[in-house]
């Protein structure tokens, strides 16, 4: 059977607490089912426990320092890119109230303001400390802006001999709970294709036509099919978003060129994918001539002749025989929410995709928050608003459901 964390990359970040003894035993647990475990001490942990443990445990060196001369980059930002769960074992009211408060003084609590993927953390204090309006008001602030979520403190005897909650978690609890934070790897080995961004149609060498669109909503989707085991390849046009942990990016920059790109990455027969998610804003027309030279300026009206780009989407859903590949469509559309919903509805069969993700300009473009109805034949889901990296869960439930139903 394969191990419960098989290949998953959880940061375990361990802070200055008795009970961090504990956290050995949950970094030997997900090792012993598979996860590649990377120890963080925040200054204080070593004053509790040994980094050669939890390096003999791990098979990596545990990291204290945010700065290191011998590492390129940002370790917290590259930490936090690489994991799929910050566990935090034990959780110190002192580490709570720095998080609470988005402090980056450390490794840990810099590395926790950076991450995207779920957080884990297991309080352990006197209790106290736990019942003590600063903890608490701190513990909410972290679940309430659902970042954090916590597993215990179990009520119980802590090491003062006191009783009360405020007693860790025990390492099994807090795996389980680690587990069930993990996205789930519903869409394992599945080829997941994403369009992202706006396209770019060039009129001479200095000037474009272009759109507002930020590649923000298909980046997240990309990430997150990558985090639920899928193999993406995620064409966009020209964004500045660095490319998601784990997926192939192709930069294209022309509607002409992303359907050369999505034709390729579909294979013959569109067999070689099994969902295309079309998130990019593909532009619908292009200047009928792109010029050599930059146009001079003239002293009467231009008129410029566009001519219309293929509809990438439409083409692939003419093809489409069968229900391979799942079809995402998105729309996107400035009047009511009724019509947005009624556009949707009709692009189902004009386009002949499985669902359309209707979202409003004003609510999308260029923005972190979305707020979108997965419109299906079945019937329309509201989601959000929210960020779009929460998004774009849903949105892949709906297609990890479809393959499910296709076998
Ligand atoms: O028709 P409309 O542009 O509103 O449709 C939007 C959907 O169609 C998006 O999923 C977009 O990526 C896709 N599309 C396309 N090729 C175009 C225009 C839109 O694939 N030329």
């Amino acid at each position: 059977m394969t191990p419960a964390f098989h290949g998953r990359r959880i940061a375990l970040a361990v802070s200055g607490s008795i009970a961090a003894y504990k956290a050995a035993l949950v970094a030997r647990l997900l090792v012993t089912e598979g996860a590649e475990v990377q120890a963080l001490f925040t200054r204080s942990a070593s004053q509790f426990v040994g980094a050669a443990t939890f390096a003999g445990i791990t098979g990596r060196p545990v990291l204290c320092e945010m700065f290191a001369s011998d590492a390129a980059g940002e370790r917290h930002v590259e930490i936090a890119k690489r994991s799929e769960l910050l566990l935090i074992v034990p959780a110190t009211a002192d580490l709570l109230a720095r998080l609470a408060s988005g402090r980056a003084d450390d490794l840990v609590a810099a590395t926790a303001l950076c991450c995207t993927c779920p957080v884990v953390a297991a309080p352990a204090m006197h209790p106290a400390m736990w019942s003590h309006p600063s903890t608490q008001r701190n513990v909410g602030t972290l679940v309430g802006d659902g970042r954090v979520r916590l597993v215990g403190p179990v009520h119980g005897e802590v090491a003062s001999g006191d009783h009360g909650v405020g007693r860790m978690s025990e390492p099994e609890a807090i795996v389980a709970a680690a587990l069930a934070a993990l996205a789930p790897r519903d869409l394992l080995d599945r080829h997941v294709v994403v369009t992202a961004g706006p396209t770019v149609e060039d009129l001479d060498p200095v000037r474009f036509l272009s759109n507002r669109s930020s590649g923000k909503m298909g980046f997240a989707i990309a990430a997150r099919a990558a985090a639920r085991g899928a193999n993406v390849t995620l064409i966009s046009g020209p964004t500045a978003l660095p490319t998601p942990v784990g997926v192939t990016r192709i930069d294209v920059r022309s509607a002409i060129e992303m359907q050369a790109a999505v034709d390729r990455a579909l294979g013959a027969d569109l067999g070689a994918a099994d969902a295309l998610v079309m998130a990019a804003a593909v532009g619908d027309y292009r200047p009928a001539r792109a010029h050599e030279k930059k146009l001079k300026r003239g002293p009467g009206a231009l008129e410029l002749e566009l001519v219309p780009n293929p509809d990438i989407l439409a083409t692939v859903g003419a093809a489409r025989g069968g229900t391979r590949p799942v079809l995402v469509g998105f729309a996107v559309e400035a009047d009511t929410e009724a019509q947005v919903v009624a556009y949707a509805r009709a692009k189902l069969d004009s386009k002949r995709v499985d669902v359309v993700v209707a979202n409003h300009a004003a609510d999308a473009f260029g923005k972190d928050d979305n707020r979108v109805s997965l419109v299906t034949r079945d019937g329309v889901q509201a989601l959000g608003p929210a960020p779009k990296s929460e998004l774009a869960d849903p949105i892949l439930d709906f297609v990890a459901q479809k393959l499910r139903e296709q076998g």
